[in-house]
């Protein structure tokens, strides 16, 4: 079927079933060109807390539909690609978490968003790139367990010296896998450029960064900034928006490995098929979900 034609079908569905369809900066181009909203974990989060439409379809991995389904129950929320998943999201149970809670009784929970509702469940409390230092300083607790990215975790540990961080030992295989050697290469290769990366690098790529932020506040800054030339450190999808806001200012990758496989299994034919076909449907059962939803709402309800 002709791509214009693709297109066609999406929007008459859109708005016979009164859907959105929502997609994580990380997606492939076409995906983000067809997209009504198109933002990092914690806009899109905000979002589908507050969206009118019946029906949402997700264009990112399983844990964002998740967090969807959880925060607005009484919508359809559709992951087009069933098997979209998050690999670091999978590095954490909630079995080993209450294990580790009962290590460490008095320590407040944060779980990244990159978890399963059932982790979320366990915890007191959720966070994102974008809000992870402002989150743990909001909290009193002087030990934090936080779960499952240790980068992360590491990045904010930094910021607030004074608390004790028990660390899950999970990362992102995109970002983790970032080395000195590429910082070095990139920085040779493009000496005037200024370096923008995701605090899910490891601390060697954070160290050497000229700036660290969520993926929003990376095109945020890369946007605002009067340098003319960028190095990226996180998934090649932010090019996309990173592109289209600057066309006079030039990108280029930290490393050609910068790609999640997981955020680049939808295409535009996905999105159509979850529409035709109302797929794949991802619902949290009852218990699970209403205990996850505090610590996503407490993340939302934070200042
Ligand atoms: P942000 O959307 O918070 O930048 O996070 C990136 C990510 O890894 C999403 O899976
Ligand atoms: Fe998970 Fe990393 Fe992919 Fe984000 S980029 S979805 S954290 S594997």
């Amino acid at each position: 079927m002709d791509s214009q034609l693709v297109v066609k079908r999406i929007d008459r569905l859109k708005e016979e079933k009164n859907a959105v369809i929502v997609a994580h900066y990380y997606q492939n181009d076409e995906v983000q060109e067809i997209a009504d909203v198109v933002g990092d974990s914690f806009a899109l989060a905000k979002y589908c807390a507050q969206s009118s439409k019946d029906v949402i379809v997700f264009c990112g991995v399983h844990f964002m539909a998740e967090s969807a389904n959880i925060l607005s129950p009484d919508k359809t929320v559709l992951l087009p690609v069933r098997d979209a998943g998050c690999p670091m999201a999978d590095m954490a149970d909630a079995e080993g978490l209450k294990k580790l809670k009962q290590q460490h009784p008095k320590a407040a929970v944060v779980c990244y968003i990159n978890t399963s509702a059932k982790v979320k469940a366990e915890s007191d409390i959720c966070c994102t790139s974008s809000n992870a230092v402002n989150i743990v300083k909001s909290l009193t607790e002087d030990e934090i367990i936080f779960v499952p990215d240790q980068n992360l975790a590491g990045y904010v540990e930094k910021k607030i010296p004074e608390k004790k961080f028990i660390k899950w030992p999970g990362y992102c295989i995109t970002h983790h896998r970032l080395t000195e050697n590429d910082v070095a290469k990139a920085r040779e290769s493009k000496p005037d450029a200024v370096m923008l990366v995701h605090p899910e690098c490891r601390d060697e790529i954070v160290r050497e960064a000229d700036f660290t932020g969520s993926t929003k506040q990376i095109i945020e800054y890369a946007s605002k900034s009067k340098a003319s030339e960028f190095i990226v450190g996180t998934e090649m999808g932010i090019l996309y928006e990173l592109k289209k806001r600057n066309p006079g200012k030039k990108f280029y990758l930290l490393s050609q490995g910068l790609i999640c496989p997981n955020m680049k299994k939808t295409s535009v034919k996905d999105v159509l098929f979850a529409l035709e076909k109302m797929q794949y449907r991802i619902a949290v059962e009852k218990d699970i979900r209403e205990k996850a939803k505090k610590s996503l709402d407490r993340m939302l309800a934070c200042k």
